[in-house]
C-alpha cells in the first residue's frame, strides 16, 4: 500500500474530527470535537445544531492537528473527507470545507464513505489483512460485511429497523441515563441479571438481518409496566436483560456468516464495539469455531477522522482522486 499523507476531515454526526495520516495504518495526528455536551441536553442528537456547530469549530479543529503534526498544509498529499452516510447538513460542512481547501491548495480530494471507514479503523489498530468478515456497529448502522480486499465489500445483512447503539440509547434514554448511553448499560448490565428473557429476534435463519425495535419496545413497554404499578425498577436487571438479548442475536448472526464465508478473522467496528460483553461472548464462540475476533483501539471505535484518512488513502492509491463534482450522500450505500 502507499504511502500517501492525506488530511481527513469526518463531520457525518456529532463529532467534528480532522486527522493527519499516512498509508494505512499511521496517525501523524488526530482531534475530534465532540458535541456530546450539548446534544445531552436534548436526548439525541439535534441535526441543526449539529451543522451549526461544526462550522463554529472545523478552522480550529485543523490548526490544532497542523499543530500537533508540526506540518502546514503544503505538507500533505491529498485531502479525504466523509461524503455519506450521515446528517446532510452535517456532512456538507465537511464537504464543502474540504473542496474549499482542496481548490486552494491545488491537492487531489477524496470523497470516504463513513462505513468503509470504520472498517479501515482496523489497520491503524492491528496488523490485519483482508479478507475478514466486519460486524459494523454504531449509533447509526447495523451491517455484517463481507471484507473480499481492501476496497471489495459484499454487504451481507443489515437492521430492517433500529441500529444496535440506537436501542442502546433508547433503552437508556427511559431508564433515565445521559445520551448517548450505551456505556452506561454495559456498566450497570455488570451488575444485573438476565431476568426478563426479553425477545431475540432472529428473522430468517441463514440471512443475516436484524430486528432491534421489538427488542426496544418490550423493554420499553415492561418498564412502563412497572411505573405505572409502582414497582421500583431493577435497571441493572432491566439492562442486563436487554444486552444479553442483543448479544445472542449479534453472536448467532455474525458467527454463522463467517462460517458460511469461511473466514476465520471476525472485525468488529463502530462505537458499541467499545462493548467489552459482546467483544467477549463473540471472541468466545469464535474461539470455539477456529475464527479469531479483533476490534479497533478505544479512540478509533466512534466517529473519528484518522479512520477516513486511512479509507481515503485506500480509495486513491486503488481508483485515484474523486471528481470535484461529488457532493454529500445521506443514504450513501457501500
Ligand atoms: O460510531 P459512533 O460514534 O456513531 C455512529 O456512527 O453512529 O457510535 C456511537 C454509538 C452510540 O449509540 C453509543 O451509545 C454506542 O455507540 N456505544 C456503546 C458503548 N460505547 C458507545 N454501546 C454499547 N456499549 C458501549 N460500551
Ligand atoms: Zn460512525
Amino acid at each position: 500500500m502507499n504511502k500517501t499523507i492525506t488530511l481527513a476531515f469526518e463531520t457525518s454526526c456529532d463529532e467534528t474530527s480532522v486527522a493527519i495520516v499516512k498509508g494505512i495504518d499511521t496517525v501523524l495526528s488526530s482531534k475530534t470535537y465532540t458535541q456530546i455536551a450539548t446534544h445531552k441536553n436534548y436526548g439525541g442528537v439535534v441535526p441543526e445544531i449539529a451543522s451549526r456547530m461544526h462550522i463554529e469549530v472545523i478552522d480550529e479543529v485543523l490548526k490544532e492537528t497542523l499543530r500537533e503534526a508540526q506540518m502546514n498544509l503544503k505538507d500533505v498529499d491529498t485531502i479525504s473527507v466523509t461524503s455519506g452516510p450521515g446528517l446532510v447538513g452535517a456532512l456538507l460542512v465537511g464537504v464543502s470545507y474540504a473542496k474549499a481547501l482542496s481548490i486552494a491548495t491545488k491537492k487531489p480530494i477524496i470523497a470516504v464513505n463513513h462505513m468503509k471507514g470504520h472498517i479501515a479503523s482496523i489497520y491503524i489498530s492491528e496488523k490485519i489483512k483482508p479478507p475478514f468478515l466486519a460486524l459494523v456497529i454504531s449509533g447509526g448502522h447495523t451491517y455484517i460485511i463481507d471484507v473480499l480486499d481492501y476496497n471489495k465489500f459484499i454487504k451481507l445483512g443489515q437492521t430492517q429497523d433500529d441500529a444496535v447503539g440506537e436501542a442502546f440509547d433508547k433503552v437508556a434514554r427511559v431508564l433515565g441515563y445521559p445520551y448517548p448511553g450505551g456505556q452506561k448499560i454495559e456498566e450497570s448490565a455488570l451488575l444485573g441479571e438476565d431476568v426478563y428473557k426479553f425477545p431475540r429476534v432472529f428473522l430468517e435463519k441463514d440471512k443475516f438481518n436484524f430486528s432491534f425495535s421489538g427488542l426496544k419496545t418490550a423493554v420499553i413497554n415492561e418498564i412502563n409496566k412497572m411505573k405505572m404499578k409502582n414497582i421500583e425498577i431493577d435497571k441493572n436487571n432491566i439492562s442486563r436483560s436487554f444486552q444479553e438479548a442483543v448479544i445472542d442475536v449479534l453472536v448467532e448472526k455474525t458467527i454463522s456468516a463467517a462460517k458460511k464465508m469461511k473466514r476465520d478473522k471476525i472485525v468488529i467496528c463502530g462505537g458499541v464495539s467499545n462493548n467489552n460483553a459482546i467483544f467477549e461472548r463473540i471472541s468466545n464462540v469464535g474461539e470455539i469455531n477456529s475464527i479469531k475476533v479483533f476490534r479497533p483501539k478505544p479512540c478509533y471505535t466512534t466517529d473519528n477522522a484518522a479512520m477516513i484518512g486511512v479509507e481515503g488513502n485506500i480509495e486513491y492509491f486503488y481508483n485515484g482522486a474523486s471528481k470535484m463534482d461529488f457532493t454529500a450522500d445521506p443514504n450513501l450505500g457501500l
